[in-house]
């Protein structure tokens, strides 16, 4: 396939990218690289897909000295013209594209409370764009969704059939108005979407800004973690190895027509765990007892959340294969070395 993957410097961008070119898919990478977290990541995570970033241009596609199939172009996708020039450009060298995956987005929670402009830029107007390519070249779409948008709902596991009016953040807002953009789009257009709500994923190359990150650079420094609710949360920890496939696996499934093109699929382990468990197998992952600093709850986040997967499995035919430890364990040894620890 000729793929095109936005986020492909992020954390779930960057392994979905790896994963389809070690299958041998041919992909354009495109991102604006933002700061919102290090930079220096990013550019690590590029490094790793054979993308020299010393010499990378804003705009100027880079080709990879590692898989022969792929290019990386840095802008950023609400600008219209240079996402429709980088597109048409790839076409004319390699011919139609057959998906869009689409995982750029300014992600976390807690920033949106801070800086609420860039939510509705990335996620509105930037999928607003994605949206447009995938109607003026009438190719699949598959986005990512988020858990978030269950906001206040209290019936567990979330089933992707329940309700989602209450969102609690506006990143949760950008992403439940995500879904109905895509139904919009799937129902006047015809054109197949599925969109993927993804429960709090973890692994190498993981983000800096996310709970087990931030605790592990914490343990490793001696330094007190912060513990909200007094650890009294629990969340649907999904391993991203688990995620990639999930992925993929709608990239290959293409919605039928009726009612309309358009899907949603929950993408969570099914298995919520409590955040103290959570710890506690994260200090074994490193080796090394955590300083616990009680808080309270803070503002936009939700107590608990677990996946009902049960809509995944029939059609995707995907279920999770990786468990915490497991999981942990591997975040770990790769946290290790990469922070030299
Ligand atoms: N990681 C999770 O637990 C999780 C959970 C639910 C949903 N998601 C969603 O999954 C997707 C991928 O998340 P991630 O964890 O890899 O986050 P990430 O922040 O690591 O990756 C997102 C990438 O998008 C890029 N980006 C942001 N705005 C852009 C724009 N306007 N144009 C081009 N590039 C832009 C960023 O530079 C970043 O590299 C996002 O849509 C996120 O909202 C992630």
């Amino acid at each position: 396939m000729n793929c095109i993957v936005t986020g492909s410097a992020g954390f779930i961008g960057f392994h979905v990218t790896k994963k389809l070119l070690e299958q041998g898919h041919r992909i354009l990478g495109i991102d604006s690289v933002n700061d919102y977290y290090a930079v220096s990541l990013k550019h690590d995570r590029l490094k790793e897909l054979g993308i020299k970033t010393d010499s990378l241009r804003y705009d100027e596609p880079a080709a990879s000295g590692v898989f022969p199939q792929f290019q990386f172009v840095q802008f950023r996708i609400e600008e219209k013209d240079r996402l429709s020039n980088a597109v048409n450009n790839f076409i004319r060298e390699h011919g139609a594209i057959d998906r869009i995956i689409h995982l750029a987005a300014q992600a976390g929670v807690r920033y949106s409370l801070q800086n609420p402009e860039a939510y509705i830029s990335s996620n509105i107007s930037g999928f607003l764009s994605i949206l447009e390519i995938c109607r003026s070249l009438r190719v699949p779409l598959v986005y990512a969704s988020s858990s978030s948008v269950y906001g206040m709902n209290t019936r567990q596991p979330f089933s992707v059939h329940d309700r989602v009016d209450h969102p609690v953040s506006l990143y949760a807002a950008t992403k439940r108005s995500n879904e109905l953009m895509a139904h919009t789009y799937a129902h006047l257009f015809n054109i197949p979407v599925t969109g993927l709500r993804f429960f709090t994923v973890y692994g190498p190359w993981g983000r800096p800004d996310m709970a087990y990150y931030k605790f592990s650079l914490a343990i490793s420094n001696g330094e007190p973690i912060d513990v909200y609710n007094n650890g009294e949360m629990r969340r649907d920890f999904t391993y991203i190895d688990d995620i990639v496939e999930g992925v993929i696996k709608a990239a290959g499934h293409i919605p039928s027509p009726a009612p309309t093109p358009c899907r949603i699929y929950n993408l969570g382990n099914n298995h919520s765990v409590e955040l103290g468990f959570f710890i506690e197998t994260l200090e074994n992952a490193l080796g090394k007892k955590a300083v616990k600093r009680y808080l309270p709850m803070q503002e936009g986040d939700v107590l608990s959340t677990e996946a009902d997967i049960e809509d995944t499995r029939r059609d995707l035919g995907w279920t999770p294969h990786t468990d915490i430890a497991e999981g942990l364990t591997a975040f770990a040894q790769w946290f290790k070395e990469y922070k030299g620890t």
